[in-house]
């Protein structure tokens, strides 16, 4: 049997930076992605997808689709990475998010069990907005989940918890508490894979992914990160706007090692608990703003005091679980990633 993986959503940015060394790793590797428009203005296939990459488009929500690609395919590893990843837009696009990141992970596993197709293992992207506001702790060292922060204690800027402080993500402690539809949808995948994996003797890893940001990353998807927006407004000499008091926290990770850890993914890693993926760096968007700015020598970024409802505080990865069972490490530095990023739209990327 030849040694074949499949990758969903595998002509986005995690699918073609994971192109070239999936191609290298496995004797055949064919991308399903159905070219979704908002990620793909073109609709044609992407430059960065690795040429001895297959792709098949089709919509990971077709039965008809999954029917046709397994007759002649079979692949020993699925990496899952389709999804519909608009955060505040899946709350009012609710049906949109969990057709393709719900009914599309269900069709595509109904799909394997009747062509008797199982894989050997599926990896699977999921979010660290599963954990929505996290737990948080006291004075006294006792945790607690506050939950989301309210309109009211947004609109009076009391943008933290009274009281408490956050803490870092980490799956084996840390229980997930989604705060938008797009958070739930990567939740049922999880539980969906976890138990159809736990009962067809299919080994399951997943990752809880921080922001991933980096060369190759959407530059026009206005529903796509604060990192390449900022790098664009600093570009153009605008002084960024930094939204509440500037420390909201978050945790950028350079595309490189996200792909390395799911690499490493692939011949290691078990099904009892997410790897989280970050730099393992609280990071806040002030810093972000600031070193964008500073790359370009922007004005100063200024604190607005705006806010947006139902952003998450504070979120950054308890990373131990994949350094010690993965053998995984970031290298990359916001620093150095935010240079590299530049480097690129100034290279061109946009035009
Ligand atoms: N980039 C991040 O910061 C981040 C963070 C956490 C989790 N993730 C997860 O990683 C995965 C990949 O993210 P990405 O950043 O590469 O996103 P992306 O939007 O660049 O890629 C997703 C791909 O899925 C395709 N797609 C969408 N709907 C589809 C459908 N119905 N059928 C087939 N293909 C479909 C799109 O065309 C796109 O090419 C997603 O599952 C996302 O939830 C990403």
């Amino acid at each position: 049997m030849s040694n074949g993986c499949l990758v969903t959503g595998g002509a986005g940015f995690i699918g073609c930076a994971l192109s070239r060394p999936l191609a290298e790793r496995f004797d055949r590797v064919v991308a399903l992605d159905n070219l979704q428009p908002q990620v793909h203005a073109q609709q044609v296939r992407p430059a960065a997808l690795d040429p001895r990459v297959q792709l098949v488009v089709g919509d990971v929500a077709d039965t008809a689709v999954w029917d046709s690609l397994l007759q002649d395919f079979q692949p020993q590893v699925i990496i899952h990475l389709a999804a519909e990843t608009g955060t505040g837009q899946s709350l009012r696009e609710a049906t949109r998010h969990s057709r393709t990141n719900v009914l599309g992970t269900t069709q595509m596993t109904d799909a394997l069990a009747r062509r008797e197709a199982i894989p050997q293992k599926i990896i699977l992207t999921s979010s660290r907005a599963v954990y929505g506001e996290g737990r948080w702790r006291d004075q006294e060292g006792n945790f607690s989940y506050p939950g989301m922060r309210t309109h009211q204690m947004l609109a009076a800027q009391q943008w933290d918890f009274a009281g408490l402080k956050p803490t870092a993500q980490s799956s084996h402690e840390v229980n997930p508490s989604p705060a938008n539809v797009y958070a739930a949808t990567k939740l049922c995948q999880e539980n969906l894979l976890t138990s159809w994996c736990g009962s067809m003797g299919t080994e399951f890893v997943k990752f809880r992914l921080q922001n991933v940001y980096g060369v190759g990353q959407s530059l026009t998807n206005p529903y796509t990160g604060i990192v390449s927006m900022f790098t664009r407004w600093a570009k153009a000499g605008k002084a960024l706007p930094v939204y509440e008091d500037g420390a909201i926290i978050r945790d950028f990770v350079y595309i490189e090692d996200t792909v390395a850890a799911i690499m490493a993914g692939i011949d290691q890693g078990t099904n009892r608990y997410a790897y989280d993926i970050g730099t393992g760096v609280a990071t806040t968007i002030l810093e972000l703003a600031q070193t964008a700015a500073a790359y370009y020598g922007a004005p100063e970024p200024v604190i607005t005091g705006e806010f947006r409802e139902g952003d998450v505080r504070a979120g950054w990865a308890d990373i131990s679980a994949a350094r010690r069972e993965l053998g995984w490490e970031p290298k990359i530095s916001l620093q150095e990633g935010i240079a590299r990023l530049c480097h690129w739209i100034d290279g061109g990327a946009l035009e």
